[in-house]
């Protein structure tokens, strides 16, 4: 099973999946990933990839669509000019391609979603989240360094890179978790 696991993470990174939730990763992850080995991005993933990154990566990270499931991204990319207190709107070509692209990889996991039936805006808002970060200090997250939850490489080294393993975890001033 272990094998199984690390096997199917490499496989995701290399095509530029996410890595994400290591304890439970459900089924899910495993079929993913088994069709991630037998089908590498074409030329088009990757521009579209590097669309993604450029376009949502600007102010925090681009965070992996497996974050959170389709309906909360078509809210995301329908209020985009409400984003956060901030503007983020797209182009309206740009802005198809995105939205198709978060569609495909979106969750289709009932625990990404937000609490009490709300759709999720936020990541952090997840159950998932939630449980996986029960154990984090809150001044850890609000300290300057970090400011909020939504700063995901503030502590995960490598989270632009779609991997969040507990080895690669540093906490400004707090230093590594394990
Ligand atoms: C102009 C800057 C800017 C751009 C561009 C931008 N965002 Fe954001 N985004 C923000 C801010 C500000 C926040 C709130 C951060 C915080 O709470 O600390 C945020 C938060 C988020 C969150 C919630 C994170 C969490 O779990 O708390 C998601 C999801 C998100 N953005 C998706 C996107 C997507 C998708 C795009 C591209 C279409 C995008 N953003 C482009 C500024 C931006
Ligand atoms: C203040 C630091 C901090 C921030 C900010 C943070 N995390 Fe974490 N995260 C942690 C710690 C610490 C753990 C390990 C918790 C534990 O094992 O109890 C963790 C665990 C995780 C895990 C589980 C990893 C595994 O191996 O099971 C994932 C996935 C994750 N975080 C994703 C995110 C995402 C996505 C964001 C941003 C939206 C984020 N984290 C923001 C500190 C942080």
């Amino acid at each position: 099973m272990k094998t199984l696991l690390n096997i199917s993470v490499a496989a995701l990174i290399l095509a530029g999946g996410a890595y994400l939730y290591a304890e439970d990763d459900y089924e899910e992850h495993e079929h993913r990933s088994s069709s991630v080995v037998a089908k590498p991005m074409t030329k088009q993933d990757k521009t579209t990839m590097a669309l993604y990154q450029k376009e949502c990566g600007a102010c925090h990270i681009a965070y992996q669509p497996e974050f959170l499931p389709k309906r909360s991204w078509d809210k995301t990319m329908n209020t985009l000019d409400s984003h956060f207190g901030t503007n983020a709107s797209l182009d309206p070509a740009d802005h198809k391609t995105i939205q198709n692209y978060l569609a495909t990889h979106a969750s289709r996991n009932d625990r990404m979603t937000g609490m009490g039936g709300e759709i999720a805006m936020r990541i952090s808002e997840t159950p998932n989240f939630k449980r996986e970060h029960r154990e984090v200090a809150q001044k850890m997250v609000t300290q300057a360094e970090v400011k909020s939850f939504a700063n995901c490489a503030a502590c995960h080294t490598k989270a632009a890179s779609g991997s969040y393993r507990e080895r690669e975890i540093r906490i400004p001033n707090y230093g590594s978790w394990e």
